[in-house]
């Protein structure tokens, strides 16, 4: 079978293609059905090869050898070109070797008890109030507070420090990378050196003997002694820029999630009630030697809310590469040089079943119909490096405040969701405790 020519929009300037792109919730979608599982258009100058359908990503993921990463300039000079997310090749594996080391079962054994203490304060905080509390706002500094304590270490001082300009920084990510004073850019760049020097100084308090007999233990001390693709030391600057980019992975599209998860159980009463029995049977807080508990194989009911929640809005919309040499996907001709971004929302709303548009969690129990690939986290050699730490996060905050609360949506708030950076309820998910 002859393969097929790229289709094209035939978009020129691609304007009104990323203003739509920004507005359209289904701008992929529907040009999907026009055009097939494959096709270009441009934004803002950018062409950019849109994908669907596990054939077409499938095919993307087993040529690794002919993609490399890619980020718009505004994310690649924001994340600096030290980071792993703008690496290649071996510099690329060697980092996301040492920084893997975060994420170990042995490294997320230790966080375990920050994050319950962290979940239990929220449960007291929604249990006291007299007020609505934003939900989304709580889920925002909870993602924060668990990266910023249990990986670096961050005392609650520091941490709001942090905070502070990590949210100007994050504001500016997707914008144009024009750094005139006075624009969210160049607030943005100011907001990353002082980050940077505040991750630097961490880097040094730490210090190259600190180990796990030190009163600092944290996931840091796990970083001293990673080695480069030369197999020297790394540097504390190139560690900087990975933690920086830890930061800004971990929090928005965990934060979204958690948001996403509340919303989809307050709004769908029965699968609440679905999941109440499988809840209830889990112990809070989990024993110390018991620690992963909520495994998937203990509670399969949690863990298809949660696979559901991250079908219909999965936190990341769709990830990049650009092609290093020509290759073919799903029978069409990519050329060299393109970028190519996997639609994971419009993929994941495509396939066998007339119901994907619909949350039903139990889909995924159902071993009679066949199951979609679904990946939240990516795939191939740049798949999510947190995701051990997203998914444990996601069902202690679900175990916690499922079981110890019950809570209710305020009316008259506006639910619908706001997509970009990432899926979040527009009136921050306005709850009270009952
Ligand atoms: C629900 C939460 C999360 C989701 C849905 C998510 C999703 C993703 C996706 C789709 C990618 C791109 C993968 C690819 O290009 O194939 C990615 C990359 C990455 N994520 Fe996550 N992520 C989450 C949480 C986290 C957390 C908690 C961390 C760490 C604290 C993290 C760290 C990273 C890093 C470092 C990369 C870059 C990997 C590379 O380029 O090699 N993520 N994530």
């Amino acid at each position: 079978m002859t393969n097929r020519p790229l289709p094209t929009t035939g978009a020129t300037t691609g304007l009104l293609e990323a203003i739509s792109f920004f507005r359209n919730p289904d701008f992929a979608l529907e040009r999907f059905q026009s055009y097939g599982d494959v096709f270009e258009t441009r934004l803002l100058g950018q062409e950019m090869v849109f994908i669907r359908g596990d054939e077409a990503i499938g095919n993307l993921l087993n040529q690794s050898d002919s993609v490399e990463g890619w980020w718009p300039e505004s994310v690649r000079q924001l994340l600096g070109m030290k980071s792993l997310a703008n690496r290649n090749g071996p510099d690329h594996k060697a980092r996301r070797r040492v920084v893997g080391q975060l994420f170990s079962r042995a490294a997320l054994r230790e966080y375990t008890p920050a994050i319950i203490t962290m979940v239990n304060d929220l449960v007291d905080e929604l249990n006291n109030s007299q007020q609505p509390i934003a939900l989304a706002h709580r889920m925002r500094s909870f993602a924060f507070a668990v990266i910023a304590k249990t990986v670096l270490g961050l005392d609650d001082h520091n941490r709001e420090v942090l905070f502070k300009d990590f949210e100007i920084w994050t504001q500016a990510l997707f914008s144009l990378p024009i750094a005139i004073p006075g624009t969210a850019f160049a607030k943005a760049l100011a907001a990353r050196k002082r980050l940077l020097l505040h991750l630097r100084h961490r880097l040094s308090e730490i210090g190259p003997v600190a180990g796990h007999n030190t009163t600092q233990v944290c996931g840091l001390s796990r970083l001293c002694g990673g080695l480069d693709e030369h197999r020297q030391p790394l540097e504390d600057d190139d560690l900087a820029e990975q933690l920086l980019l830890l930061l800004f992975a971990g929090y928005e599209t965990t934060a979204s999630s958690l948001s996403c998860l509340m919303r989809a159980l307050l709004l769908e009463p029965e699968v609440s009630d679905w999941l109440k029995p499988e809840i209830d049977s889990l112990p809070w807080p989990p024993a110390e030697s018991d620690l992963m508990a909520f495994e998937t194989e203990r509670s399969p009911r949690l863990n298809a809310v949660i696979t559901e929640v991250m079908r219909l809005t999965p936190p990341v919309g769709g990830f990049f590469r650009r092609t290093r040499h020509a290759i073919t996907l799903a029978g069409v001709d990519i050329p060299a040089g393109r970028v190519i971004q996997v639609a994971l929302a419009a993929s994941n709303r495509h396939g066998p079943g007339d119901d994907l548009g619909c949350f039903r969690p139990q889909r995924h129990l159902d071993k009679a119909t066949p199951q979609q690939i679904l990946r939240p986290f990516g795939g191939g050699e740049r798949v999510c490096l947190g995701q051990a730490l997203a998914e444990l996060e996601i069902r202690l905050m679900g175990v916690g405040l499922l079981k110890q609360l019950r809570l209710r949506l305020v009316p008259d708030q506006d639910l619908s969701l706001r997509m970009v950076p990432s899926p979040v309820p527009r009136s921050g998910l306005l709850v009270v405790a009952d």
